[in-house]
């Protein structure tokens, strides 16, 4: 598959109409399986600019996956994107490849902003076993020689993290500061064009992108509108997650546990009380299960009140408690959950007490694991 890959082209008094006319002829000799375009197709965000833009691509033979830049975004622009470019935000996929457009504007602003909405959208839209490539304007890691080193995403740290756990054979095209560019991050290959018809052009002449992507493995060419190509590298695709990243994602992010039983609620009680004693600052249990009414429950409550761990009513289970757990382990064997503890209802004092420190222990285990 043969992607070129445009940016900032700057209809408007930016632009340099030959290069654009230029790029166009060269672009349909190669004839690429798809052209994305990655924002600042205008210079103000007004309706002329795109109407110029979309008039000259349409002289272009391959398809053109545009999103928004922050020049776009500029008087309202969006809108006039719309009209001629499509949603701002959008999927394609062809072949084994997945085209994820995603709008990193702000109305008004020249900063970039993913935000958790959009992440979770990019989320659910990569498939695993393809080639997802999310296309973006602004830069997510800062790209040197551009003059302006820390100007990336608002939310890049974030973003990044999204982007490497969840962009399986990840490829992620931008633009923005007219500077061409690409940096592996884990397995994130982070590539930016450069100005196609602009005359704010920091190279020797104005450029774009050819990426060819083969078995398990890109190449980067970067194209010069006069003074022809350059080989970049080549750069092998890596399908897996890299495990430090899932390590480090496990221990930032919050865990609900739901410890639930419908025959006698003390032993789920009883590991909510001792878990929440323990457990670290982003997890919290609850438990869930009958109500605390027999002897054997007051006996439980005497025991972890001497431990300073009074038992609190248990919650009614229902489906929305088990739906919003992100970890459930059931004392019932017929209850569906992540684990089943297999401890029996203790019957006198001395049970009990041993009940206590079993639960004791497997929470301190269910602590571990669920953290490393
Ligand atoms: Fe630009
Ligand atoms: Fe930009």
């Amino acid at each position: 598959m043969r992607i070129v890959h445009i940016s900032d082209v700057h209809f408007g008094f930016e632009l340099l109409k030959d290069k654009v006319e230029k790029a166009i002829k060269q672009i349909n000799d190669l004839e690429p399986d798809i052209v994305v375009l990655t924002g600042d197709i205008s210079l103000w965000g007004i309706h002329h600019e795109f109407r110029d833009a979309y008039e000259t691509f349409s002289n272009l033979k391959p398809d053109l996956f545009a999103i928004p830049g922050n020049h776009d975004a500029r008087n309202d622009g969006i809108k006039y994107f719309r009209l001629y470019f499509g949603k701002h935000r959008k999927v394609l996929k062809i072949d084994n490849a997945v085209f994820i457009g995603v709008d990193s504007t702000l109305p008004d602003s020249d900063d970039g902003y993913i935000g958790p909405e959009q992440r979770e959208w990019i989320a659910k839209k990569v498939r695993e076993n393809c080639i997802n490539i999310i296309a973006m304007h602004h830069h997510v890691v800062p790209v040197p020689h551009t003059g302006r080193n820390m100007n990336v995403l608002i939310d890049a740290a974030e973003t990044v993290e999204a982007l490497t756990l969840h962009c399986h054979g990840g490829i992620v095209l931008a633009g923005h500061r007219h500077v061409p560019y690409s940096t592996k991050l884990l397995r994130t290959h982070i590539i930016h064009a450069g100005s196609l018809s602009s005359y704010k052009v920091l190279m020797p002449d104005n450029n774009y992108n050819i990426i060819e992507i083969g078995e398990g493995e890109i190449s980067l060419k970067l194209r010069f509108l006069d003074l022809g190509e350059i080989e970049i590298g080549k750069f092998r695709l890596k399908p897996e997650t890299p495990e430090s990243l899932l390590k480090y994602h496990r221990l930032t992010s919050t865990k609900k546990v739901l410890f639930v039983s419908r025959r006698n609620a003390c032993r789920t009680k009883i590991a909510e009380a001792l878990f929440n004693r323990i457990s670290p600052d982003n997890m919290h249990a609850i438990s869930a299960g009958t109500e605390l009414a027999n002897d054997v429950d007051f006996l439980a409550s005497k025991i972890m009140g001497e431990m300073g761990l009074p038992l609190t009513r248990p919650r009614k289970l229902s489906s929305d408690l088990l739906e919003d757990a992100d970890y459930i382990v059931s004392l019932d064997e017929d209850i569906r959950a992540d684990e089943f503890w297999d401890i029996n209802t203790p019957k006198d004092e001395d049970e009990c007490r041993k009940v206590v420190k079993e639960i004791d222990e497997r929470v301190r285990e269910l602590v571990r694991k669920i953290l490393i």
